[in-house]
């Protein structure tokens, strides 16, 4: 059903919308689109006329956060784009992690299905945020390659032909994509963790927070080398120790010796991919602290070319791991593998411009891996406020098959694309990072021969 305000919303996700008429009134209401019984909804957010940009229809979905009020969806209708912000069925409260891959695929499709149907709009644009870069780079792989993109050797836990069939979009643009879902949880893994049934206790030699390995509370921390070395390393073996122990699992529910005869449960303790919990990248900003190679730099008295440095400040002070709310990955066996797990070797290394040993190609969610099956346009578009930012180099690299791809950092914003306050050494050093984000992203939209 397609309801117009004020009667159709009977969800928080209607009332957020309602939120933003509040501050661009002007602008046509939204129209909440519910695709009934799938728990995926949205708004349409229609320019205030119609021209050739309204007829680029903008696609925003997270891979599983609230993303109907998302900053862009009013930036890029502001700036003459028909924006359709959705929601897919994941729980919001963030309270457990149930998100799975097959579904989330299945639900961008619904999406996307329902667009090109529009007859007022000719291109479908993707913009995926943070995590949903790491959702929307597979969804275009997957759409554009078929099953092949997600059922080979190289993965965990390969796709089921349920994949087949989904509708491709005409371009891809990834913002502060992070280094997919799966990779954020790798970082996450506390290897200080020595028995999975008892998070209170820590091996100190491996614990982040001890001031004996170098942590500072509050500022920079200084790690030892030697440090660095044992937690890199803990991280792997943990990492294998979780991995194997979910495939031993999964084969026992084969076997029918499972707790069920489809899925189990799975709790690992100190392993949520949630920003809060992303160890040592957060304590220490020497890493992913500058790009490889000089890009676009967009600042807010212009643009240059240069190696992009991060402007990030150090956080993550309290350590959560002892708390099954905070801190635990709280999934089950076959969530796991499908979307949450990834292999990671004895390279596994956090650099100040990489992050080596890590086997993107072993997940569906890391966007590193997926654009290498893109063809479409790409714009990848990393933000200095946050360690994020330096994958939209990754990605950009990556993408060998797209001969359209475009890159630009935008100085000073945090990951949400709003200023990073904390990162300024005076106020407004930045700019408007909102403005700055989404006047490139609409030039680049517009640019003639793209899309239009
Ligand atoms: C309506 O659209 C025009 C052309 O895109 C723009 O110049 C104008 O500022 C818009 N008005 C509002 C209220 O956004
Ligand atoms: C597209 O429109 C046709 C005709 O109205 C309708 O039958 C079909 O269900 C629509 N498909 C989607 C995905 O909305
Ligand atoms: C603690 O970690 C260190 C370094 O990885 C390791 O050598 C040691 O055996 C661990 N201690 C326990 C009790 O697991
Ligand atoms: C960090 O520690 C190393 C030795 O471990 C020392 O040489 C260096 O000066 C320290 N840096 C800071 C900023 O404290
Ligand atoms: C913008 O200002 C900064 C700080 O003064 C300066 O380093 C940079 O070169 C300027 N950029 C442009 C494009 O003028
Ligand atoms: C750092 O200091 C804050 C504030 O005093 C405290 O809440 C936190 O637990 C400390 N972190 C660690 C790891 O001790």
């Amino acid at each position: 059903m397609i309801l117009s305000y004020p009667s159709g919303f009977t969800t928080l996700a209607g009332l957020a919308l309602l939120a933003q008429l509040a501050s661009a009134s002007e602008l046509p209401l939204p129209i909440l689109k519910d695709f009934d019984d799938t728990g995926v909804l949205g708004g349409l957010y229609r320019p205030n006329s119609t021209s050739p940009s309204s007829r680029i229809g903008i696609y925003i979905m997270h891979a599983e956060q609230d993303y109907t009020s998302f900053v862009g969806c009013t930036e890029l209708r502001e700036r003459g784009f028909t924006v359709f912000c959705a929601n897919n069925e994941a729980s919001k409260s963030g309270y457990m992690s149930d998100i799975n891959f097959e579904d989330m695929m299945l639900q961008v499709n619904t999406g996307l299905a329902w667009l090109r149907n529009q007859t007022d709009i000719d291109k479908v644009v993707i913009l995926g945020h943070s995590g949903g870069g790491a959702m929307m780079a597979q969804y275009q792989n997957v759409a554009e390659n078929g099953v092949s993109a997600c059922n080979g050797p190289e993965k965990i836990y390969p796709c089921s032909n349920a994949l087949a069939g989904l509708e491709p979009a005409d371009g891809l643009m990834l913002l502060d994509a992070n280094y997919g879902i799966s990779t954020m949880g790798l970082l996450s893994l506390n290897p200080a963790i020595e028995d999975e049934t008892k998070a209170s206790k820590l091996n100190q030699s491996l614990n982040i927070y001890n001031a004996d390995n170098g942590f500072s509370n509050g500022t920079q921390s200084n790690f030892t080398s030697e440090f660095k070395k044992r937690f890199t390393k803990g991280i792997v073996a943990r990492n294998n120790r979780v991995l194997e122990h979910a495939q031993h699992r999964l084969k026992e529910i084969e076997k029918g010796n499972g707790i069920f005869g489809d899925d189990e449960p799975l709790t690992i303790p100190a392993a949520l991919y949630l920003a809060t919990n992303n160890l040592y990248i957060s304590q220490d900003v020497r890493t992913l602290h500058h790009t490889t190679y000089p890009w676009t730099l967009l600042e807010k008295n212009g643009t240059t070319e240069q190696i992009i440095q991060s402007v990030r400040v150090p956080s993550g002070w309290v350590d959560v791991s002892n708390s099954w709310e905070q801190a635990a990955l709280k999934t089950t066996v076959r969530r796991y593998l499908s979307t949450l797990a990834i292999r990671a070797n004895e390279n596994f290394n956090i650099l100040a411009d990489n992050l080596e040993g890590i086997e993107y190609d072993s997940t569906q969610m890391a966007p590193a891996s997926s654009i290498k099956g893109v063809s479409v346009p790409l714009l990848t578009v990393g933000m200095t406020g946050h360690y994020e930012y330096l994958n939209a180099e990754k990605i950009h690299l990556n993408a060998a098959k797209s001969k359209d791809t475009s890159i630009a950092f935008v100085q000073g914003a945090q990951h949400g694309i709003y200023p990073c306050t904390e990162c300024e050494s005076y106020p407004g050093e930045y700019g408007d990072t909102v403005k700055t984000c989404f006047n490139y992203v609409a030039g680049w939209l517009s640019e003639q021969g793209r899309f239009l």
